[in-house]
Order: structure tokens, then C-alpha cells, then sequence
């Protein structure tokens, strides 16, 4: 007997076991037996993407001191482009390098566009080889500030926009440390519109100004605390994501810049974004749904929808099997946690038809995510699916299901989560199960 309130591994061999638990579990999780939406074209404005299967954003923390891709990272994007994915959203790249994660995070500046041309053409050819001429992925570039997660050199060194009680103690960030001025954040909003003239030079076919994990642009968000212009109304904690969308698309085009955003921090209010003002614990998605229409608006067609804090609340950004060492189990269900991204991306795109969004966290249904995925293209939730750790550990799924249907289930993520405990340990990530070679000598250090 299954319950709500108590994790428990994946164990489900076919759909009929997992519409059982979900059932049982009396959860708002469609499947559907077919599939075919999934190797469907896109429409994206003038675009066509090839299919409705994405690669999400993966950092593999192996790029150059001075933030070229390094020889992994090349590897990387061949396989994705290999792989079949209508969409490749490139990993997270920091506009300057104050603002990276680790000091293997790419980071792009006039020096280095040559290597990300590289890497673009490498992982375009690898798809043209794999999928043939006619096949072309629709490539996004990450952009990033990591805020209070910054770690440029060996030390950790927060950006924050604001004190946040519970985060401020993980990462030690001194009571008396300002949080970036206003004037800073207007000079990082010329990083981004520069990062991106960059990015389209290399080729990239967009970009996302990225808001959310709680990086910097994420934090923001939640800025009830915050004073000046960044901080306290919706109108202020939205400014910083706005005015570097207006800018970019003003320079650049509508289609070319897209966000990847929390609609759902998982961090009570007023610290967290999404989240309810009574009931500080609970989502309340009336300002992301808002933010999300009015971007839309303003000629956003595309969003990447996630939540969640991958080093707090890491099961709301990615139902798992087992945690990364010290970590917890929850105590729920991971369904529960499915059901979570599903429901919750599909109410932020409720009434905007016109508006492709990818849904995020499916990998921990293994072989059965291209059902759950598709029921949600069906039911208007998403309009694509994006992979993450399933990425990792076999990037070719978007041509497995496009020449057989399925999807093999030896080919999928077990959600280990030792692609994560390398990244906390500061080395260079990947699938250590089923890319063992390469990785297994890296997991055991
Ligand atoms: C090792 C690792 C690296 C990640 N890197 C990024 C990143 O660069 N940018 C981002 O937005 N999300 C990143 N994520 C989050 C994933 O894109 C995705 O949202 C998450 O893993 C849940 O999706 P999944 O169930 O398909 O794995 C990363 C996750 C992992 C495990």
C-alpha cells in the first residue's frame, strides 16, 4: 500500500502499474499509450522545431578556467545533438565571472566566442550525422548570475538580493553583508544584453535570461523584504527580469529571447516566489502566472517552466530515488512530487495556448515519462517535454522513441543522484552508472 507521506522507489515495470499507484495515490497524473505527439514538429513563430522532445539545461562544471567549453563539455553536445532532441538548451553560462556557480561554469565573453562556435557547429553536425540533413535543433543558451550560490574561485563568494533567514545560514552569508545596490543590478542587466549580442554571434538561436533555482534573477523575484527599485511590489521584484527581456528583445527580436523560470520556489513567503502570503508553505501562482502573461505578451513564445532549489528543497526540483549523500529522503511520495511539476506547470499555462512551454522533473518516471509527457501535450499543460538527468544518462531518447515508439528502460535514469553529488564535490558531471567510464573514476575522487 502506497501513501502520500512516504517516499519510495521507482518499482513500476509497465503503464498499467504506474496508472495503479496513481490512482491509489489518488493523483491528477494522466498517461496515454500514444506517443506520437512527441516526434511531431513544433511550431515556434517562423520556426520549426523538429520534434517536441528537449534537452534541458545540464552544467557539467567542466569548462576552462577562462569559461571556454572544455573537452567534456564538447563531448556533451555532441551526444545531445546525436541524441535527436528537437531543442538543445544549452547549460547554464554566466554572464561575468563574479556571478559563476563553480570556476569550471562556462562563461562568455569576447575571448572565448570562437570555442562556443565550436561547440554550437560540433553539436550541430553530430545531429546532421545522427538524423540526417533536414534536422536541425533549435538551440537556447542559458545565461546566468548565480547570486548567492556564486563560487568564482575556490570560496564561496553570495551575491544576494536580499537576507533570506534560512538560506543566508547554508551558504554563511554574514548579517552585515550587503545585498547587491541597484546600481550594480543595472550594470549586470548591460552583462546580459551583452552576453546575449555575444550568444547570437556564436549562432545560438535565442537565449534565456534565467530565473530560477534561486539563482540571482530568481531571488529577485521574491524580494518582499528588499527596499529601492528592485524590491517590495510585484512591479519591483519583476524590473531586473523585464528590462533585460525588454532589452534583448528590443535589440535583437521577440523570438530570441526566452526565460527559463520557478513558477514555484518551495520556500515559505515572504521568502519564496509562487508561493502563498496565508499559508506561506503553499503555491499561489497568481504573480508567476502573471509574469508569464504579461512576458508573453510582450512577445515571449517560448518558456522553460522548473522549480524549486536544487541545494534545498532538491525533490521539488527533481523527484529522486535516492539522495545525494547527507541528503533526505522526503517524506512523500516521488508521484507526488510528478504530480507537483505537472499540475502546476499546466495551471501557469492555462488560457495561453499560443505560448510553447516545456515541463520539467519527468526523468524519475524512467522509461514511462513519454506517457506522462504526452498526456500533458494532449491536455494542453506543455507543448514540449524536457529531459534532464535522462540526458545524462542516455542522450539518444529523443531517436529512440522517434524509430521505435519507446523507450528502452534500460536506456533511462534511475535518479541516483551521483550526477549531483559529483557537482557538490566540485568535480566534472555525468551519468556514473551509464557513463561509467568516463565518470566512475570521477564519482569515487
Ligand atoms: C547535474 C545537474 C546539472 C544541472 N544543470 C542545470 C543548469 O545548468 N541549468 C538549469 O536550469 N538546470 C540545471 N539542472 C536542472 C535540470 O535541468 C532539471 O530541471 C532537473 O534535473 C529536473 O529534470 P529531470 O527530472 O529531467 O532531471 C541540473 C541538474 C543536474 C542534476
Amino acid at each position: 500500500m502506497s501513501d502520500r507521506n512516504t517516499h519510495a522507489p521507482f518499482r513500476f515495470h509497465n503503464l498499467d502499474e504506474l496508472h495503479a499507484a496513481i490512482q491509489e495515490l489518488g493523483l491528477d497524473i494522466s498517461v496515454q499509450d500514444d506517443v506520437s505527439c512527441l516526434i511531431q514538429p513544433v511550431q515556434l513563430g517562423g520556426r520549426t522545431i523538429p520534434n517536441a522532445m528537449a534537452v534541458q539545461p545540464m552544467e557539467g562544471c567542466d569548462g576552462e578556467a577562462d569559461g571556454s567549453p572544455g573537452e567534456l563539455t564538447y563531448r556533451r553536445y555532441r551526444r545531445f545533438g546525436a541524441g535527436g532532441a528537437g531543442l538543445i538548451w544549452f547549460e547554464a553560462c554566466a554572464v561575468v565571472e563574479s556571478g559563476r556557480a563553480n570556476p569550471r561554469q562556462l562563461w562568455l565573453h569576447e575571448g572565448n566566442k570562437g570555442s562556443f562556435a565550436l561547440m554550437l557547429e560540433e553539436c550541430l553536425s553530430a545531429a546532421r550525422e545522427s538524423m540526417g540533413a533536414g534536422h536541425r535543433p533549435f538551440n537556447v543558451l542559458q545565461l546566468t548570475h548565480s547570486g548567492r550560490y556564486s563560487k568564482p574561485g575556490d570560496t564561496f563568494v553570495p551575491v544576494i538580493a536580499y537576507h533570506d533567514p534560512l538560506l543566508d545560514q547554508t551558504r554563511s552569508v554574514s548579517p552585515d553583508q550587503p545585498p547587491i545596490s541597484d546600481d550594480e543590478l543595472k550594470r549586470l542587466e548591460d552583462a546580459f544584453v551583452k552576453s546575449a549580442r555575444l550568444a547570437f554571434e556564436v549562432g545560438f538561436d535565442a537565449v534565456d535570461v534565467k530565473a530560477c533555482h534561486r539563482y540571482l534573477n530568481n531571488e529577485l523575484l521574491s524580494a518582499h523584504t528588499r527596499p529601492g527599485e528592485f524590491g517590495g511590489s510585484y512591479e519591483n521584484r519583476t524590473r531586473f527580469l523585464k528590462e533585460c527581456v525588454g532589452r534583448i528583445r528590443q535589440e535583437f527580436g521577440a523570438d530570441r529571447v526566452t526565460t527559463r523560470m520557478n513558477i514555484f520556489d518551495g520556500h515559505p513567503y515572504p521568502y519564496g516566489w509562487g508561493m502563498d502570503a496565508v499559508n506561506p508553505n503553499a503555491p499561489d501562482l497568481t504573480e508567476p502566472k502573471r509574469l508569464i502573461r504579461e512576458l508573453h505578451e510582450g512577445g515571449m513564445g517560448l518558456m522553460n517552466l522548473t522549480m524549486g532549489n536544487p541545494y534545498f528543497t532538491p525533490h521539488i526540483n527533481r523527484p529522486y530515488d535516492k539522495p545525494i549523500t547527507g541528503g533526505n529522503r522526503p517524506n512523500e511520495h516521488p508521484l507526488v512530487g510528478e504530480e507537483r511539476l505537472v499540475s502546476l506547470t499546466r495551471q501557469a499555462r492555462e488560457g495561453l495556448l499560443g505560448l510553447a512551454v516545456i515541463g520539467s522533473g519527468y526523468s524519475w518516471l524512467r522509461h514511462l515519462w513519454p506517457y506522462v509527457a504526452a498526456a500533458e501535450i494532449s491536455r494542453g499543460g506543455i507543448q514540449m517535454v524536457g529531459m534532464g538527468r535522462q540526458a545524462f544518462a542516455y542522450p539518444g531518447f529523443a531517436k529512440e522513441i522517434m524509430e521505435t515508439g519507446r523507450l528502452d528502460p534500460k536506456h533511462t535514469c534511475i535518479s541516483c543522484s551521483c550526477c549531483s553529488q559529483i557537482m557538490r564535490q566540485g568535480g566534472t558531471a555525468g551519468c556514473v552508472p551509464f557513463d561509467a567510464e568516463v565518470y566512475g573514476p570521477v564519482y569515487r575522487g
